[in-house]
């Protein structure tokens, strides 16, 4: 259900859905939550998966725009941040509105700009619509090497004066006249990361950047991020989730039994037997609920994965199982097993090791690698230094969970203390310094032309994850909800734009 409210140029849903990230299209590499293991199995998927959508360099040119490597200190080095540009609707007096890639490659945002919601904004407003890709991802790289020495210029701080100063002095090739803020109104957009840094961005640059739209946006960082799988809990089919919470509960159970045996039956019957720590064991179970944020409505870009996991889990019955492992268990529990058998477990072949594939504390080297092919480095840095959401189970033992109480923070976090040793110069913080965040606002993030939109997850088969920043090339093929958001988008940018007045000249 989409409720909407007006009022004086600030729209706001609830803000329940802000702790859920992003991830885009079919990429499982792009931001999974922090999770040690889940990084790594991420990264080498992607590495097997197809290449994505190649950008469409003759419709939308690339430029660059020079950046100091540092916006604070002096230090003499600059880098290049790429863009994309859309010129398809322009007619000058048009606003820019501008795509904050957030953490992942900028080209990976290119329909965006060409069925998505900055070609439905730029369409409405004669806007110039651009992609501007985040310092470190894609080909923005600043550095040499992913190093945590390297990796110190990867801030909110330095990300935020990267935009201001885009804004400020970019030219754009071929578009005549000065089209910098505050001459020109600058609308800036992102989704998840890219929300918050939206909202950031009006917040702290009110004179640069005119409107901002945050879809949901994260703009709470927190370090017990339990809410985020309590959401899905909340939100996903309830068959599903029973299913799912009694095999938690039921594993939980038989994990901490004093009896070995029984111990090492229950890690056979999902065919890990050779995890020898227990938390990734646990932690390999949820994998598959990572999967809900890549649901969409257009199938283009989601992904069917979490639908075939509880298909794979049937109806809540009440038979058991006997299991060759010698423990009787829940038929939940066995189709729950089966399905990481099959999707997981049989991942891993000799000549690895179980505990090479899947450990953690028991294969630390797998995270010493810094080279820049390591991108999966740069959000968990984010993770690590600023942002938090570590994913646990709730605080409270009662309330019903669908992850492992075995994940506990210090497990969560893990990849914190494996993957960044301290530096000459920077040390990851032994947590995350998420007051950086949330001094901006936080779930009270409020301004005037600020939209904060998608906050609220929708049930069903509509909305997940800033589900609006995608659309098709004939909207009339949209789902109403969809059409309806886009409208509502529309309407109140273009009540904003009336409101601008250039500043007169000094
Ligand atoms: C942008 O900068 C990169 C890195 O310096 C360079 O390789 C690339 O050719 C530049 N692209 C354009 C379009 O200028
Ligand atoms: C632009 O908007 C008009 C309605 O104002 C619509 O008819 C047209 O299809 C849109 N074009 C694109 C490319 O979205
Ligand atoms: C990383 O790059 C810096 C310079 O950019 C260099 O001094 C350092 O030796 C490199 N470290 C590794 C491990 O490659
Ligand atoms: C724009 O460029 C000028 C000249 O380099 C610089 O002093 C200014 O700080 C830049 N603006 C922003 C917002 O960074
Ligand atoms: C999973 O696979 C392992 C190894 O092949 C097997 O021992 C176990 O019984 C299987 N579990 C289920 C539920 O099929
Ligand atoms: C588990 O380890 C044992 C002993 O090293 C080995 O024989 C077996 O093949 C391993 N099983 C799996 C599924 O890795
Ligand atoms: C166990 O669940 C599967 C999948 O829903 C179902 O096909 C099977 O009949 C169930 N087993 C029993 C004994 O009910
Ligand atoms: C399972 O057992 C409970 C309690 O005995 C009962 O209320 C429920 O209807 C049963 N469910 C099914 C699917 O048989």
């Amino acid at each position: 259900m989409l409720t909407f409210s007006l009022n004086s140029g600030l729209v706001r849903l609830g803000a329940l859905a802000v702790l859920l990230f992003q991830l885009a299209g079919t990429s499982e590499a792009r931001h999974l939550p922090a999770n040690p293991q889940w990084t790594k199995l991420a990264a080498k998927r992607a590495q097997n998966a197809p290449a994505k959508r190649a950008a469409d360099a003759t419709t939308f040119p690339l430029y660059n725009f020079t950046q100091p490597l540092d916006h604070f200190v002096d230090t003499g080095f600059t880098f290049q941040q790429r863009y994309w540009l859309s010129d398809r609707h322009y007619k000058p007096g048009g606003p820019v509105i501008v795509f904050e890639a957030g953490e992942g490659p900028g080209d990976e945002r290119i329909p965006i700009l060409d069925t998505g919601i900055l070609n439905i904004l730029a369409n409405a407003t004669n806007g110039l619509a651009i992609v501007l890709e985040h310092r470190y991802y894609g080909a923005s790289v600043p550095v040499q090497n992913f190093t945590t020495d390297s990796l110190r210029w990867l801030n909110n701080e330095q990300a935020a004066a990267d935009s201001a100063n885009f804004i400020d002095n970019v030219t754009f090739p071929g578009i005549p006249g000065d089209l910098t803020a505050p001459g020109t109104p600058w609308i800036y957009y992102g989704g998840s990361y890219g929300g918050a840094r939206a909202a950031h961005m009006r917040v702290l640059y009110p004179d640069l950047v005119f409107g901002a739209i945050a879809s949901s946006g994260v703009v709470h960082a927190t370090l017990d991020d339990w809410r985020y799988f309590d959401i899905i809990r909340q939100s996903a089919p309830a068959a599903c989730m029973t299913q799912v919470e009694r095999t938690i509960d039921e594993v939980d159970r038989l994990i901490t039994s004093p009896k070995a045996e029984t111990r090492h039956a229950i890690k056979s019957v999902f065919g890990l037997q050779n995890v020898t720590y227990d938390p990734d064991f646990a932690s390999l179970l949820s994998n598959p609920l990572g999967a809900w944020q890549e649901n969409n409505w257009d199938p283009a870009v989601g992904s069917t994965s979490f639908a075939r996991f509880c298909a794979a889990l049937g109806t809540p019955d009440n038979a058991t199982v006997h299991t060759v492992q010698g423990i009787t268990i829940s038929n939940a529990t066995f189709n729950y097993a089966t399905y990481i058998n099959r999707t997981i477990s049989r991942e891993c072949q000799p000549p690895q090791n179980q505990d090479e594939c899947f450990g953690t504390i028991t294969a630390p080297d797998q995270y010493k690698a810094t080279d820049l092919s390591q991108t999966w480095r740069l959000w968990d840095f984010q993770v690590c230094t600023q942002w938090g959401f570590f994913m646990t189970p709730p605080p409270d033992p009662s309330t019903p969970r669908i992850i492992s109480k075995l994940i506990t923070q210090d497990y969560a976090s893990l990849i914190c203390k494996l993957a960044y040793d301290p530096g000459e110069h920077f040390q990851v913080p032994p947590e995350p310094d998420v007051e950086a965040v949330n001094k901006l606002g936080g779930y009270n993030i409020a301004y005037d032309r600020l939209a904060i939109i998608d906050g609220q997850e929708m049930l069903g088969t509509v909305a997940v994850h800033h589900y609006d920043e995608n659309g098709l090339a004939d909207p009339s093929q949209e789902p109403p909800q969809i059409q309806a958001i886009h409208q509502q988008e529309i309407e109140f940018v273009k009540a904003w734009l009336k409101d601008f007045k250039a500043p007169s000249k000094p």
